[in-house]
């Protein structure tokens, strides 16, 4: 602090000054030195008072009143500093004994990584990645897809729709119920060849229960070519399943039906869970079904501008929460895309990458 101008209390300033270097020992015995009540040297300083005018009494009582509190201040800063001195050479200020907080760095979702993985074995075989938006118009989600007007196939495919009929010559725009109007959008947008896989959620009006989900994830593959037929379809999806199952899974291929594909086929891989023998998983079958497949239907080849005559290909569609729950054993798929984060840690924590 700077002088008083009263050398009674200015003679008490390097004193002051000197506090910082004092030992805890030395601290206390100055303390009583300067600011003890009877024999303190401030309470000596004070003695001059009564020897002052009224007016410069008051001014001399408050610049004492600034020494002491500045005697206090240090006194106790150099106090704290020991202290602190003092526990720091027990132990150590941080204690490295004390057990870390658990920190949840987050996962990759394990449908995401199902859909991850799927893509990185289609890029292997030389195939693009392309996305769609999820609101599509009635053409590209059905009528362009060959699905005929009030087709029963129809029935499995009720969403929500966003605009009113008659808006567009595409029809209204809907939630899309699959994947597979971004085949057409691909088609569009240029000539053959094609070879892509397609991710992404699609919306219908299904229960939300142990097998299904009113919201999930597909992947559509697409190949367009010359000389493509079945042979290439079930020579790929079966190399595809023996990548992304075990190098012997057995594979079978089942007729069905889709608008959009003739002839159409379900694939069915070995039951992950029970290797064939039969439980509850799989309704003691011994099989799961792994996705939709089948042909390009020259109807919707013909639908974008592809020539039929020239160009042949195959299709699939693919549910990837499905494949999750074979991968790792899920009983209910609600726990695959309800978000209950104790169930996602675990099965984060299972995985080995
Ligand atoms: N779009 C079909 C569905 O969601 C799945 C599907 C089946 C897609 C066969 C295809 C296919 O491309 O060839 O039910």
């Amino acid at each position: 602090m700077e002088a008083t101008g009263y050398p009674q209390l200015d003679a008490l300033l390097p004193r002051l000054a000197a506090i910082p270097t004092l030992d805890a020992q030395a601290l206390h015995v100055e303390r009583i030195a300067v600011l003890g009540r009877k024999q303190g040297a401030l309470t000596f300083a004070l003695r001059a008072l009564p020897t002052f005018a009224a007016e410069e009494r008051k001014r001399f009582g408050a610049e004492a009143n600034r020494v002491k509190e500045s005697f206090e201040a240090a006194f106790a800063a150099r106090e704290y500093e020991l202290a602190a001195q003092t526990a720091g050479a027990v132990r150590p200020a941080i204690d490295l004994s004390m057990p870390a907080r658990g920190r949840w760095i987050g996962a990759i979702h394990p449908v995401t990584r199902v859909v991850d993985e799927i893509v990185g074995i289609f890029r292997e075989l030389g195939f693009a990645v392309a996305v769609g938006p999820e609101a599509e118009t009635e053409w590209l989600n059905f009528g362009a897809l060959n699905f005929p007007p009030d087709h029963p196939a129809l029935d499995m495919h009720d969403t929500l729709y966003l605009t009113e009929a008659g808006q567009s010559d595409e029809g209204r725009v809907l939630l899309r119920t699959h994947t597979s109007p971004v085949q057409i959008r691909v088609m569009q947008a240029g000539p053959p060849p094609y070879r892509v896989v397609i991710p992404g959620m699609v919306y219908r009006n299904d229960p939300w229960d142990a097998s299904h989900a009113p919201a999930f994830a597909q992947i559509e593959g697409l190949a367009v070519d010359e000389g493509i037929g079945l042979v290439d379809l079930k020579a790929t999806l079966t190399h595809f399943a023996r990548r992304f199952f075990e190098p012997a899974t057995k594979v079978r291929f089942r007729p069905s039906y889709f608008p959009f594909t003739e002839p159409s086929g379900e694939l069915d891989v070995e039951c992950q869970i029970c290797h064939g023998s039969g439980c509850p998983a799989c309704k003691q079958t011994g099989w799961m079904e792994l996705l939709g497949c089948g042909m390009v239907h020259p109807k919707v080849l013909q639908n974008c501008g592809v020539d039929a005559e020239r160009y042949t290909g195959w299709a699939f569609g693919l549910g990837p929460g499905r494949t999750a729950q074979q991968r790792y054993g899920v009983p209910d798929i609600r726990l695959l895309y309800g978000g209950d984060m104790r169930f996602l840690r675990r099965i984060a924590g299972q995985d080995p990458a």
